[in-house]
C-alpha cells in the first residue's frame, strides 16, 4: 500500500506496517527498529523522501523542457499532437488553482504514439513514469474484459481513483482501448472529470484523465491524405483541419459516439489530440531510434529493409504505415544479426 506522505509521520506508518508485515513473529523487536527509525527519520526526513516515492515535489514535478525536447526528438510525425500536448500539460501544471483536472483525448491510428505520448508525459512529470505508484494504466480489454461485471468494475474504479486521489492529488489515470469501454463505465468516471471543488471531500483537480482511442483514427488519415493527394506538406495541416474531421466521425461513428458525445457535451475534455498516420520515413526514424535504444548502433539499411517489408496504404501509393510505429521493437529483432 502507499501513503500519501504528505506528513511524515505517514511516510513512517508506512515503515511500521512494511517491517511488522514482513517479520510477524518478532512483531516486537521490529517495532522497537522502528521506532529507532523512526527517531532517525524525525530528523532526517528528507532522507525517507530519498527513498521511497511520496506524493511531494521531490518526486511529482512537471519539466516542460523535458517533455518539449522528448516531443520534438523522440515522437516521429506529429507536429499538431505535439503542439497541443506541450501546451495543455504546461498550462494545466503550472496553474495555481485548476479549475477542473487536465482530460486528454488521444486518437489516431494504430502505431501512431499515443501510448507513447502518454509515457513522455508521465515521464517529465513523475520521477519514476510509468513505473510511478501515481500513474494508473487502465486497458479496456484486459482491466475490464466482461460485461456482467460491469457493476463489480465500475464500483472498483470508482473506489480506486477516490482512493489514489485521496492519497495524492496529482494522481495520473490513463484509459486504453476507450472506445472498448462499456458506456457505463465512462458513466461511471465521468463525475471525477468535471469542474466540482469537492466531491465526497476529495478534490480532483490536480489530477491527469489521457484517454486512448482509434476512434476517428480513419478521418484523421483522410485530412492526411487529401493533403498529400493534393500535393501539400504535412507540416502544413493544422489543428483545425483535424478537429473538424475528429468531431464529425465522433458523431458519425455509433460505437465511439457514445462515450464522446456524453464527453463532449459536458466539455469534460478539454483537448482532443489527433495523431497523424505515419509514413515510411517516419518508420525509419522510428527504427533508428529504436537500435539506438537497443544499445546498437543506428543502421540505415537494416532499418530500411523492415520498413520496406510493412505494409502501407492505400495499396497503390503506399503513403501510410498500417501500423505505424507499433512493435517496432520486436520487428527490428527479425532483421538484426
Ligand atoms: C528537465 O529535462 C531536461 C532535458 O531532459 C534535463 O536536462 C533537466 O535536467 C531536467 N530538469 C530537471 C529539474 O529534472
Ligand atoms: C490505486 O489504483 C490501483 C490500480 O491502479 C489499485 O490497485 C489501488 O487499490 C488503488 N489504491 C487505492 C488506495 O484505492
Amino acid at each position: 500500500m502507499r501513503l500519501p506522505c504528505s506528513a511524515p509521520l505517514l511516510c513512517m506508518g508506512c515503515h511500521l506496517i512494511a517491517v511488522a508485515a514482513i517479520e510477524p513473529v518478532s512483531t516486537g523487536l521490529a517495532l522497537g527498529i522502528a521506532a529507532a527509525v523512526t527517531g532517525f527519520l524525525a530528523r532526517y526526513q528528507n532522507v525517507l523522501y530519498y527513498f521511497q516515492e511520496c506524493c511531494r515535489p521531490e518526486w511529482i514535478s512537471y519539466n516542460k523542457t523535458g517533455l518539449q525536447e522528448d516531443l520534438e526528438e523522440k515522437l516521429f510525425g506529429q507536429h499538431v499532437a505535439s503542439r497541443v500536448i506541450l501546451k495543455a500539460v504546461t498550462g494545466f501544471m503550472n496553474s495555481e488553482n485548476p479549475k477542473k483536472p487536465l482530460v486528454l483525448s488521444l486518437h489516431g491510428w494504430t502505431g501512431t504514439g499515443k501510448n507513447f505520448v502518454s509515457q513522455l508525459i508521465a515521464e517529465n512529470i513523475y520521477q519514476k513514469g510509468m513505473a510511478s505508484g501515481f500513474v494508473h494504466l487502465f486497458t479496456a480489454t484486459a482491466h475490464f474484459p466482461h460485461e456482467v461485471h460491469l457493476e463489480t468494475y465500475k464500483a472498483q474504479l470508482q473506489q480506486w481513483i477516490k482512493g489514489n486521489v485521496t492519497n495524492c492529488p496529482r494522481s495520473m489515470f490513463i484509459f486504453d482501448e476507450m472506445d472498448k469501454m462499456h458506456p457505463g463505465l465512462i458513466d461511471g468516471i465521468k463525475p471525477y472529470l468535471d469542474f466540482y471543488e469537492r466531491l465526497d471531500g476529495v478534490s480532483y483537480r490536480q489530477a491527469i484523465f489521457i484517454f486512448l482511442s482509434n476512434a476517428g483514427g480513419e478521418k484523421i488519415v483522410q485530412v492526411a491524405l487529401d493533403f498529400w493527394t493534393s500535393g501539400r506538406e504535412r507540416e502544413e495541416i493544422e489543428l483545425k483541419d483535424l478537429e473538424m474531421a475528429l468531431s464529425l466521425s465522433v458523431f458519425n461513428n455509433k460505437n465511439s459516439g457514445f462515450w464522446h458525445t456524453s464527453l463532449i457535451d459536458k466539455n469534460l475534455v478539454d483537448f482532443f489530440v489527433p495523431f497523424l498516420p505515419l509514413e515510411f520515413k517516419h518508420v525509419v526514424q522510428c527504427g533508428l531510434a529504436e537500435m539506438a535504444a537497443k544499445g546498437l548502433t543506428p543502421d540505415a539499411a537494416v532499418v530500411d529493409h523492415m520498413a520496406r517489408d510493412m505494409n502501407y496504404f492505400p495499396k497503390d501509393e503506399r503513403v501510410f504505415s498500417m501500423k505505424g510505429c507499433k512493435a517496432i521493437s520486436s520487428r527490428l529483432d527479425f532483421y538484426i544479426d
